[in-house]
């Protein structure tokens, strides 16, 4: 079966390998659907406030995070993702997680048109008419373009790999990390948010790894953490929120 193949190979090119569990039932076919709480969590729904903000997403894969933020009226959100093949799979055997955003993605400038898949699906008019842009390359390219522009954001998201599993924040893998981030914060608003994802509860030296990166940022920053069970993970997950210590960054 075709769709099925297609189906576990998307969801494995987005699941991490430590915790991914698949069988050749139909439980894959839903496992995407049962992860909104991967997404809810990401973006602390119902404790955050999107309408009129901007924001960027780093990664995103699936686009359910595009989707969901979409719903709650941003002024305008950037997906910057680097797998198009991904996007195409997730856009025609997702679709209840994804809607028909990445139909349009590559599109430029403000206010996307919504596509006419949409229309006929019926999602309310305030929802297609949420202005988003999603480019298809390495995400560093656009935060590069927005700290040369001095762009800054409300929120952005750390959609992309987990955190490395390893016995030092060494590598390719952590440098990576550690580039993403110190970047990010370039291009957030003193008042902003940084939401990401971190790793599974059950790495806890991993995490700590990580917050000791966190903790090296300059302007400072504070965290809160947050944990929720992943169905297709399998396990309980970790989320952060990160914000600068004090708003009056000047230039952060
Ligand atoms: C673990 S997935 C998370 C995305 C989403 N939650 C999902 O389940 O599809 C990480 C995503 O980050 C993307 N990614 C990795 N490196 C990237 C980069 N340098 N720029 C943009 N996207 C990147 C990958 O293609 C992948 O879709």
């Amino acid at each position: 079966m075709l769709v099925f193949d297609v189906k576990i190979t998307v969801i494995e090119a987005l699941k991490p390998l430590s915790a991914r569990s698949f069988t050749n039932s139909g439980l894959t076919i839903d496992i995407s659907e049962a992860d909104l709480i991967y997404t809810e969590t990401l973006m602390q729904r119902g404790k955050e406030i999107y309408e009129g903000k901007e924001i960027v997403i780093l990664g995103g894969g699936d686009g359910a995070l595009l989707y969901e933020l979409l719903k709650e009226n941003p002024k305008f959100v950037w997906m910057l993702e680097i797998d198009e093949l991904v996007m195409r799979a997730c856009n025609k055997y997702l679709k209840s997680i994804c809607g028909d955003l990445h139909s349009n993605y590559g599109c430029k400038g403000p206010g996307m048109i919504p596509s006419a898949t949409e229309n006929k699906i019926g999602i309310e008019t305030a929802f297609l008419l949420s202005p988003r842009k999603i480019i298809v390359e390495d995400c560093m390219l656009t935060v590069n373009q927005f700290i040369k522009e001095g762009k800054k954001v409300d929120f952005i998201f750390g959609d992309l790999t987990d955190i490395p599993i390893s016995d030092s924040a060494c590598g390719e893998l952590w440098e990576f990390m550690i580039t993403i981030l110190q970047s990010a914060f370039k291009i957030l608003k003193p008042t902003g948010k940084f939401m990401t994802h971190g790793n599974g509860a059950t790495c806890p030296e991993s995490l700590e790894l990580y917050e000791q990166e966190l903790m090296k940022l300059k302007p400072p920053v504070h965290f809160t953490k947050t944990k929720a069970f992943v169905p297709s993970f399998l396990e309980d997950w970790i989320f952060y929120q990160i914000t600068f210590k004090t708003t009056d960054n000047g230039d952060a």
